[in-house]
């Protein structure tokens, strides 16, 4: 059957970029980070599937719940979703990914931001318009997240269950940052056109940063979700903050 056989493809495919994002490993990751409780997040998804099998509950990335039975998360999460939603999960309320606490729901569908596209940098991905919406197969009974622009804000907070260093690819505690937000001129500087403000923004420095498998996790300024961790050369590099997806223009 056709379906099988995208089913099986997009298996394939997503093993095949694990072990690109296990190799491709950054030095640093949530650096400057703390253990966090998923109480105080309680819109905080992470999204997964039980195909993963490499991670403890399934978990690739995060997402937000922004209504009773949609999440945002960021488009490369699930670009090679968009066939087979039904093989994707969100889990909410696990501080520790190999505990069985919290709630998990099946996704019904996917809608990434029609304008999403990826380009290059060095041998990072770029995700423009890195962003789209999970449609729950039920809805969940829980708070949504304010969303808002982060305005004048200088600093912001990250949360994860992302990897926090090269020798701690394995985390499956969630874990949360708080970040400077440097600004466009800076993040210019780091990645020239790569970087475009008008739907991307940057945190984050040597000290704290978002890595791998945080990516569709909040950045959160004045307590309001301002971006979703999109993407970086590698993470916590001095003069290469993170980039984050501005949610100015949902999918
Ligand atoms: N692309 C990564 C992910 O899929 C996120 C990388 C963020 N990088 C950074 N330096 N902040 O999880």
């Amino acid at each position: 059957m056709a379906s099988t056989r995208r089913r099986a493809l997009g298996t394939a495919l997503f093993a095949a970029s694990l072990l690109l994002a296990l190799f491709a490993a950054p030095a640093n990751a949530i650096v400057g980070g703390a253990p966090a409780q998923t109480a105080k997040y309680p819109w905080l998804a992470a999204v997964g599937s039980p195909v993963f099998f490499v991670r403890p509950s399934g978990q690739f990335c995060g997402g937000v719940l922004i209504k009773a039975d949609e999440i945002l998360t960021a488009g490369h999460c699930v670009s090679m979703f968009r066939a087979v939603p039904g093989i994707l999960t969100a889990t909410f309320g696990r501080d520790e990914l190999t505990g069985g606490a919290g709630e998990t729901v099946a996704v019904k569908s996917v809608r990434i931001h029609p304008e999403y596209r990826e380009t290059s940098f060095k041998d990072e991905t770029v995700g423009h318009h890195d962003l789209a919406v999970l449609t729950l197969a039920r809805p969940v009974h829980r708070p949504t997240a304010a969303l808002g622009s982060p305005g004048s804000a200088r600093t912001g907070q990250i949360a994860g269950w992302g990897f926090t260093s090269e020798n701690d690819l394995f985390n499956t505690r969630l874990r949360a940052a708080d970040v400077p937000l440097p600004g466009d001129a800076a993040c210019k500087r780091a990645y020239g056109d790569s970087f475009d403000p008008s739907d991307m923004l940057c945190a984050g420095s040597d000290k704290a940063d978002s890595c791998q498998f945080d990516s569709g996790g909040p950045l959160i300024a004045r307590g309001r979700v301002a971006a979703l961790v999109s993407w970086g050369y590698g993470c916590g590099k001095p003069g290469y903050p993170g980039v984050y997806a501005k949610l100015d223009s949902l999918p």
